[in-house]
């Protein structure tokens, strides 16, 4: 491994052997790398170390998982290892994001009326709306000549299509995104007080909603029954909570990434130019190959799993990013190819807690592909600007800057 720092003087549990034991602290994920590419430290570590189940004692010490199968088998076993407790490090008061932080059988019950409002066919309803905000972002990056995507595009895109679906006033776009940031740090205080703004606007919009139906999501949930009675206002804040939380940032990396990567091979930006029908496969391998969350989970009970001793209460990363770069499941799996036969990966994680919003994800990604192959054939990094990373649970760009149309 090229650099560095030294592992964290905190104690290493006496139940787990040294070749156990990685040197892996996910806030500083650049550092395991030569180029500062998050996806390539998460690779290099598995070429050093294997893949398996491993412990690091940073961030309070926990495992993480990035081997394919094995990490798809946990998922599935949510008898040992449950959502109720994801963070890392852990905090005394655990956000309770419903249906994220819930498993079965209560699980089922919350989850049940967000996947109806996310069917293939509610989500393509809103493609032309989708459409015409996308266009409207690449026409302004076109006129300008380069940009910084995240700023430009990704960041905008997703999150106001999220706030119109939820019916959520347009200008805190700023301020939103500031909070999302908050809620993904490492830092205890920082993210309580995100979670306690977001909590609130939410509180100040379900209330609207009860005095006033809309066609909003908002409104709609607020009509929903579990096991016969009504939803709580609790509740309901806990579910528009995840909602925030699970469909911004998300898309934005995933967009973000996208175009690092496509940004730096001309010969794929011809191949995508000339064959729109070649964007969907695209999409399909980015999500593939740049895998965004590392969702985490607790042991229920002392466990032996992919032969390490994981004891009750321990947590558990699912590297969702390195599963996704596993060679027992995706032959070569560093090369970005779109024609790749095993398209299952599992960036929307497998399991109960699948992603709900992955079909409007899909649609998201494919429309802004498809108009930007349309409208700019050719695009590339500016020399002038940087690639600014962020790591952590959620695999972030932070700053993109592009040339484009030369
Ligand atoms: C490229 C974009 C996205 C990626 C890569 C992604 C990935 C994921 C992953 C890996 C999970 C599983 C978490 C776990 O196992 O603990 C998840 C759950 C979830 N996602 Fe997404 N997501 C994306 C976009 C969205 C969008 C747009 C929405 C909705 C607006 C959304 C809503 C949810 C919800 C509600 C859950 C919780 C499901 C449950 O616990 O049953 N996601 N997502």
């Amino acid at each position: 491994m090229a650099t560095q720092t030294p592992i964290t003087d905190a104690p290493i549990p006496s139940h787990i052997p040294a070749d156990r034991v990685v040197d892996y602290d996910l806030y500083q994920g650049q550092i395991y790398s030569e180029t500062g590419d998050l996806h390539e430290g998460l690779f290099r570590i598995a070429e050093d170390h294997g893949r398996g189940v491993f412990w690091t004692p940073h961030n309070g010490g926990h495992w993480f998982i990035n081997d394919c199968d094995l990490l798809r088998n946990a998922a599935r076993r949510t008898d040992l290892f449950s959502s109720t407790a994801m963070t890392i490090p852990p905090v005394p008061e655990e956000p309770k994001l419903i249906p994220l932080f819930l498993d079965p059988p209560d699980h089922g019950l919350f989850r049940a009326p967000l996947l109806k409002e996310f069917t293939p066919s509610r989500v393509l309803a809103m493609e032309s709306d989708i459409r015409a905000f996308a266009i409207e972002l690449i026409e302004e990056v076109r006129e300008q000549g380069k940009c910084d995507f995240v700023d430009a595009i990704a960041e905008p895109l997703p999150i106001i299509i999220f706030m119109r679906i939820m019916g959520m006033p347009l200008g805190r776009l700023h301020e939103f995104r500031c909070w999302i940031y908050d809620m993904l740090s490492s830092d205890d205080t920082r993210r309580l007080s995100a979670y306690a703004n977001i909590a609130g606007l939410m509180g100040e919009l379900i209330r609207e909603r009860q005095a006033a139906p809309r066609d909003d999501l908002i409104s709609r949930l607020l009509t929903v029954t579990i096991d016969g009675r009504p939803v709580t206002y609790d509740e309901m804040q806990a579910y528009c909570l995840l909602l925030f939380a699970a469909g911004l940032d998300t898309v934005a990396n995933a967009l973000a990434f996208g175009m690092n990567y496509v940004s730096r091979d001309p010969a794929l930006q011809v191949r995508l130019h000339e064959d729109p029908g070649l964007v969907s496969k695209a999409v399909e391998e980015i999500l593939r190959r740049f895998g965004v969350p590392m969702p985490a989970r607790t042991a229920t009970r002392d466990v032996e799993f992919g032969g390490a001793h994981i004891r009750k209460g321990e947590r558990v990363m699912l590297m969702i990013p390195a599963a996704n770069l596993d060679p027992k499941v995706f032959p070569d799996p560093w090369r970005f190819d779109p024609d790749r036969k095993n398209k299952t990966h599992v960036g929307f994680n497998v399991g109960p807690h699948r992603c709900i919003g992955l079909n409007l994800a899909r649609l998201e990604l494919n429309i802004f592909w498809e108009e930007w192959t349309r409208r700019i054939p050719h695009f590339r990094p500016d020399p002038d600007g940087k690639v600014e990373c962020r790591a952590g649970l959620t695999l972030a760009i932070q700053k993109l800057p592009l040339i484009v149309g030369a």
